[in-house]
């Protein structure tokens, strides 16, 4: 399966693209960086570090380094992070030998959505959609051209960042918002309702280790980096979501996600205490028709197989 990652590395974007490059169902064709977990000069070295321990000759095209509209997040990064030591530049990986290419990752991604050869690629969204809907704006034509979106973002019950906003599309909603409302013809929604569905804990990290590989070395410790420091890991049952692997999971093991529902989704811009939220309307009098998949619950033995089939080899 051919498939661009457009991501925001980032821990769980590193442990995306390791497996994305190791399992032998996947097919990189190339990796697009954009402004998120941390800002975009750090994004795309810890991109060029994953890929390099990985192996892969896989093209990386720096984009956007600040979300469409707004001049920084909508809390400023330094005040976001200020206190957590979450975010790491770097992320323990070796120094990269790789390069970014030249050029802007937006026009990359309409040039080769726009190619038809390429028909066949999905294009998975593991950070804020900048990128994606700067590409839709600068050709419109785009949104008949990219098959399908898989996507990080969102939750439909409680966010991460505030009580009902998630990071991705937080930090960026009005693009966020242009993206989902573009109808695109498939669109696959994996928020926080499923990936805290399927946490990943120390015995797992000790399973990853037992690979052998460099690349499920990296990985486990970039899950024990989470689950010492990510607030979603109550002290008493350690466990931490590992969010943006999930959506290449699901490429190729499409019985991930147990529990899904069609729904209209939109992204609150305005919100004063919701900005960033999304909203998954399943009503059936809705006034407008389904535009997404969203997946409320994964199953966990499907996520540690293929994470361990990514890993192994
Ligand atoms: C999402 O936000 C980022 O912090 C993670 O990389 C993931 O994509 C989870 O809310
Ligand atoms: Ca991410």
């Amino acid at each position: 399966m051919r498939f661009v990652l457009d991501c925001d590395t980032g821990s769980d974007d590193a442990i995306a693209i390791l497996a994305g490059v190791g399992h032998p169902g996947l097919e990189p064709a190339a990796v697009t960086t954009v402004n998120g977990n941390v800002a975009l000069e750090h994004v795309t070295d810890n991109t060029l570090r994953a890929l390099d321990l990985a192996g892969a000759g896989v093209p990386v095209y720096a984009g956007a380094a600040r979300p469409l509209i707004r001049p920084d997040l909508p809390i400023p990064r330094d005040v976001l992070n200020k206190d957590s030591a979450f975010q790491q530049h770097g992320l323990g990986l070796p120094e990269a030998v790789s390069a970014v290419r030249e050029g802007h990752a937006v026009p990359f991604l309409v040039d080769f959505f726009m190619d038809a050869a390429n028909a066949d690629a999905t294009l998975v969204a593991t950070g804020p959609l900048t990128n994606i809907a700067l590409a839709l704006a600068l050709e419109p034509r785009l949104a008949e051209r990219i098959p399908r979106l898989v996507l990080m973002g969102g939750a439909h019950g409680n966010g991460n960042v505030t009580a009902a906003a998630e990071f991705n599309f937080w930090a960026d909603p009005e693009a966020a918002e242009a993206v989902l409302s573009t109808g695109l013809p498939e669109v696959v929604i994996v928020p926080l309702d499923a990936t805290h569905s399927a946490p990943l804990t120390g015995p797992d990290c000790d399973e990853l280790e037992q690979l052998g590989t460099p690349a499920a070395a990296a990985a486990a410790a970039l899950i024990r980096h989470r689950l010492e420091h990510d607030q979603a890991s109550p002290s008493h049952e350690p466990s931490t979501p590992v969010h943006d692997p999930m959506c290449l999971a699901y490429l190729v093991r499409p019985d991930l996600f147990t529990a899904t529902v069609r729904a209209h989704v939109s992204v609150e811009t305005a919100g004063a205490r919701t900005l960033g939220q999304l909203l998954v309307d399943t009503r059936p009098w809705r006034p407008e028709p389904a535009n997404a998949t969203v997946a409320l619950q994964a199953s966990g033995t499907v996520y540690r197989a293929f994470l361990r089939e990514a890993l192994g080899s």
